[in-house]
């Protein structure tokens, strides 16, 4: 046995350890650069489609206007819910929507950061002043459901809640034919 084999093998170990230590570092360095290329990017814009609205004109004209609030069918058939949360209520406080077809949610809130999620159903979301927040569900099954606040907002967040009845179909569209806009607060 000569020592000259042992050692070059020793190099080509060595060698072979500093390529994948650089191999190592360069795939940090490039998950790092994303991080931070992408957190830059976010902190300084919203994410594209993302809807803005002047909370302090809310009430007074457009989409989130009072008469515009609740559930109505658009000409093609679409079902779309629309309501405002604020310190500490929903309006409308009870909401109609229809079992076993597509709903559209259209939120928004006037003063502070809320949030919702109805009953044990994925609709879920935060009400962020100033941002639409909108999604999509289907639900189920008829029945009654609880639709509380869900983001602390004050001393009455544990009383902010709205009601939502899940109507069959068919009643929910005989429902939808009579009126433009659907809730089921009491008159
Ligand atoms: Cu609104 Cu909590």
């Amino acid at each position: 046995m000569s020592a000259a084999p042992g050692h070059a093998a020793e190099a080509v170990a060595a060698a072979a350890e500093r390529r994948w230590a650089i191999a190592v570092l360069l795939i940090i360095a490039s998950l790092v650069a994303m991080m931070v290329i992408t957190g830059l990017h976010w902190a300084a814009m919203p994410p594209s489609r993302v809807e803005t609205i002047d909370p302090r004109t809310l009430h007074v004209s457009g989409e989130f206007a009072e008469g515009n609030l609740g559930t109505t069918m658009t000409p093609d058939g679409k079902v779309v819910v629309r309501l405002v949360a604020q310190q500490y209520s929903f309006e409308p406080q009870c909401l109609v929507v229809p079992a076993g077809v597509p709903v559209t949610f259209r939120g928004t809130a006037s003063d502070v950061i809320h949030g919702f999620v109805v009953g044990r159903t994925n609709a879920n979301t935060m009400l962020v002043p100033g941002f639409v927040a909108t999604f999509t569900t289907t639900f189920p099954e008829p029945g009654e459901q609880l639709m509380p606040c869900h983001e602390y907002c004050g001393t009455g967040h544990e009383a902010m809640w709205a009601h939502v009845q899940v109507l069959p179909r068919e009643e929910f569209l005989s429902r939808a034919a009579r009126a433009e806009r659907l809730s089921c607060v009491p008159r």
